[in-house]
């Protein structure tokens, strides 16, 4: 059973940004059911990467849009996004030398974090993205 699903809840009301969020939940999902699982170290560590590359492809995509049409808030969006794929780089370490293994702490921070990124950082560009045409 998937661990985080979209819903139209999350829509930030742009298809090509709630499109990216809901590969980043399929990927949190497929993490998930890698550790539940108890898949190969190896294949757990490939999903991990998946998803930190994902993220800033992501992110990218979103701060593009910020600086073209000159977003107000971009200063403190960017900063979430900055934090976050730091602690995405410091678990993707740790796992990979064997300090930390995937948990469910691990995942619930994911699901978390996402989660609440989108309802209360993402959705407030959703009037301005709007405006300038972006749907
Ligand atoms: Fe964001």
């Amino acid at each position: 059973m998937p661990m985080i699903e979209w819903s139209s809840t999350l829509s930030v009301n742009v298809k090509e940004v709630d499109d990216q969020h809901k590969k980043l939940f399929n990927l949190i999902n497929k993490l998930n059911d890698a550790m539940l699982q108890r898949r190969a170290k190896e294949e757990m560590g490939h999903v991990i990467s998946e998803l930190l590359q994902y993220t800033v492809i992501h992110f990218s995509l979103e701060e593009g849009y910020f600086d073209k049409f000159g977003y107000p808030d971009a200063p403190a969006h960017k900063a979430e996004h900055v934090h976050f794929i730091a602690e995405v780089k410091k678990f993707k370490n740790d796992f990979e030398s064997g300090k930390l293994g995937l948990s469910i702490e691990i995942m619930t921070f994911l699901n978390d974090w996402l989660k609440k990124h989108i309802m209360g950082v993402d959705k407030k560009y959703t009037a301005f993205f709007n405006e300038k045409g972006l749907k």
